[in-house]
């Protein structure tokens, strides 16, 4: 019988059977010593060879290091296994659960988006002026200081310029280009087109962005939404102007909100007023939205100033007329009880989803 031989296979065979109870690599470190290494069963045996003949210790010493090699291979395709184990361990813990998108994606139909609410404002307030009679417009968001300012009866460095805070374009000379401070300039446009196609009278409207240096606050956004109307016609009266506002008021905003027309200057009509109306958010007793006066202001209005009509080559003595221009966003915060503008930008899904 041969011992040794014996030997080597029942050491060989308990170190695969040790290696396959190592469950991670820190274990496999601690323990590959006495597995494979210095203090292992194979260690003590070689030293036993000691007492063998030279023979029989080369051959069975030469049988002997080729066990151990074949340990030694077992180690390590141990140890790649516990690493894939771990990072795969690992990977799993990081995951992120998708299983709610895998379940909406199979919910149909899925839930589609929908217009702003700017948008869907700016669409009631065209159909309300539609229904009484006006057309829709649109005039461009960049203006020349012409017809932002100048034809609108404010002269350069007219100190009425400063009821504007004006971002200025960097085109041709400096403050000629203007991003449009309101939409009055649309006023422009439409009278120099009636006037080049013989078409007066006009009845229209034309919503659209404005933008002003102001520090958004509860009720203003530097980037923000009017509807300007205009008529020019014949024996057109202050009477005409107030029943206008006070029709659109009613259609646009039910019979719970009260309006009011208050003296003011434009420089472009006269006499010119300012719109308000209660505010919704304190119904009238004084809050931070409305800086405590319980009424918010919503555009201004007045009759056409005759200096406007002649920048544009139209008769005065034949034609009057009236102008306004409303903020949408706040036409839109007024209706929707909104105590601050900002929340129409912020993008929070939760808010625009109200307005669906
Ligand atoms: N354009 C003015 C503003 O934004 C409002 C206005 C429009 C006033 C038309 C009178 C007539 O401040």
């Amino acid at each position: 019988m041969n011992v040794p031989l014996d030997q080597i296979t029942t050491i060989t065979s308990e170190a695969l059977a040790a290696l396959a109870g190592v469950e991670s690599i820190e274990e496999l470190d601690e323990r590959v010593a006495s597995i494979v290494g210095k203090r292992s069963a194979f260690a003590a045996v070689q030293k036993s060879f000691g007492s063998l003949e030279p023979d029989e210790r080369r051959t069975m010493g030469a049988q002997l290091q080729e066990a151990r090699r074949t340990v030694e291979v077992a180690v390590e395709s141990r140890r790649a296994q516990l690493r894939a184990a771990q990072r795969a361990a690992m990977l799993d813990a990081d995951r992120l659960d998708l299983g709610d998108v895998v379940v909406a994606a199979q919910t149909w139909p899925v839930s589609l988006g929908h217009a702003g609410l700017v948008d869907s404002t700016q669409a009631e307030l065209e159909d309300v002026f539609v229904a009484m009679g006006f057309t829709v417009a649109e005039g461009p968001e960049v203006e020349s200081d012409w017809y932002n300012f100048e034809a609108l009866n404010i002269p350069p460095a007219h100190p009425a310029r400063g009821m504007w805070d004006t971002f200025y374009v960097d085109l041709g000379d400096p403050e000629t280009v203007v991003l449009r401070t309101h939409t009055s300039p649309t006023q422009v446009h439409l009278m120099e087109a009636a006037v080049a196609n013989n078409s007066l009278p006009i009845h229209s409207v034309a919503p659209g962005r404005c933008y002003r240096r102001d520090t958004p606050d509860a009720r203003h956004l530097a980037a923000f939404h009017q509807i300007e109307g205009l008529i020019v016609d014949r024996d057109i009266t202050f009477a005409d102007l107030a029943g206008t506002i006070e029709t659109f008021t009613r259609a646009y905003f039910g019979p719970d909100i009260e309006s009011r027309l208050r003296p003011a200057f434009f420089p472009f009509t006269e006499p010119s007023a300012e719109f308000e109306v209660t505010c919704t958010i304190c119904r009238g007793t004084g809050c931070r939205t409305c800086s405590n006066t319980g009424w918010i202001e919503l555009g201004g209005c007045g009759m056409m100033d005759p200096a406007v009509f002649e920048a544009v080559g139209i008769d005065p003595d034949v034609w009057s007329g009236f102008a306004f221009g409303f903020g949408i966003d706040r036409c839109a915060q007024m209706k929707h009880e909104l105590s601050d503008m900002r929340a129409l930008v912020e993008n929070d899904v939760r808010f625009l989803g109200q307005f669906a």
